[in-house]
């Protein structure tokens, strides 16, 4: 039976394990039909994706803080498996240090890193994308919250989120002449890797949990539905936009 991404090759970067956004994108999109290629940022990452996914073939090594490796990486996946029609980038990273206390103490190097890794990685991934992408093609990314709102601790990476955003509506303008359409989702508060880098985290995902309007944090099943929609022939209109997936936190 036809599904709503069947004969779709998608890539995701971003799985680190099974509570990461990406693999709730990729399983929205496996039960869609879709034929799903991943990226990992190191072999210890592989390790740990090695337990989600047997075929190794599909696994390619891309640490987006250089513009080789993600050169490297398309290439190998272009001559593996020919031109593809998304790519989910559910990528960021801010030093431990940078995510506690108050925002005038951020470091340069730690302001950098928080921008190269989290937004310019996204410029970096649809510039080289192009050669593999076909037309039409989807890029989505995801973001949070804190790039609107002074979210307590979230500092460097909320400005970060701030500058993911804009990219995505620049990139949105100039990847149209190459037929790839680039969105964002706002997901809500999940417990991740990744949150837990956040000082008092607990708080965060407790907050937020209560100001959905169910009393129920959104999932990554849920995040990655409309991850699934967004690659999809369904929106083919959506362009440029930042989709919240929060369960209405950002309402409240
Ligand atoms: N968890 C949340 O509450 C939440 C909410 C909204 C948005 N997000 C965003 O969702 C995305 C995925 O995060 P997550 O919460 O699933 O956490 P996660 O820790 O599971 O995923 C983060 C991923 O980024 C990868 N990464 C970091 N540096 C990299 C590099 N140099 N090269 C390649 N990959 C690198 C890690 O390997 C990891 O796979 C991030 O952009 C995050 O900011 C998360």
């Amino acid at each position: 039976m036809e599904k709503l991404l069947s004969g779709k090759k998608i890539l995701i970067m971003g799985v680190a394990n099974k509570r990461s956004i990406a693999w709730g994108c990729a399983q929205a999109m496996l039960d869609n039909g879709a034929e799903l290629i991943f990226t990992y940022q190191n072999a210890r990452i592989k390790k740990s994706l090695l337990r989600l996914i047997s075929d190794e073939e599909r696994l390619v090594e891309c640490d987006v803080s250089s513009d080789d490796s993600i050169k490297n990486a398309f290439a190998a996946i272009k001559e593996k498996f020919g031109k593809i029609d998304g790519i989910v980038h559910a990528i960021a990273y801010a030093n431990r240090d940078e995510l506690a206390g108050d925002i005038m103490n951020s470091s340069r190097e730690g302001y950098a890193l928080a921008q190269d890794i989290s937004a310019f990685s996204l410029i970096a991934v649809a510039k080289y994308g192009i050669e593999i992408l076909n037309n039409p093609a989807s890029i989505v990314t995801l973001t949070y919250f804190g790039s609107e709102r002074a979210i307590p601790n979230y500092n460097v990476m909320g400005v970060a989120k701030a500058a993911l955003e804009a990219n995505v509506r620049y990139l949105a303008r100039d990847m149209a002449k190459y037929g790839v359409r680039v969105n964002a989702i706002s997901a809500g508060a999940i417990k991740t890797l990744a949150v837990t880098g956040v000082k008092d985290h607990g708080d965060l995902l407790r907050i937020s949990e209560e100001r959905t309007v169910d009393g129920k944090s959104v999932t990554t099943n849920e995040v990655g539905g409309a991850a699934a929609f967004l690659v999809s022939e369904l929106s083919t209109g959506v362009v440029g936009d930042i989709i919240y997936v929060d369960k209405g936190v950002h309402l409240i």
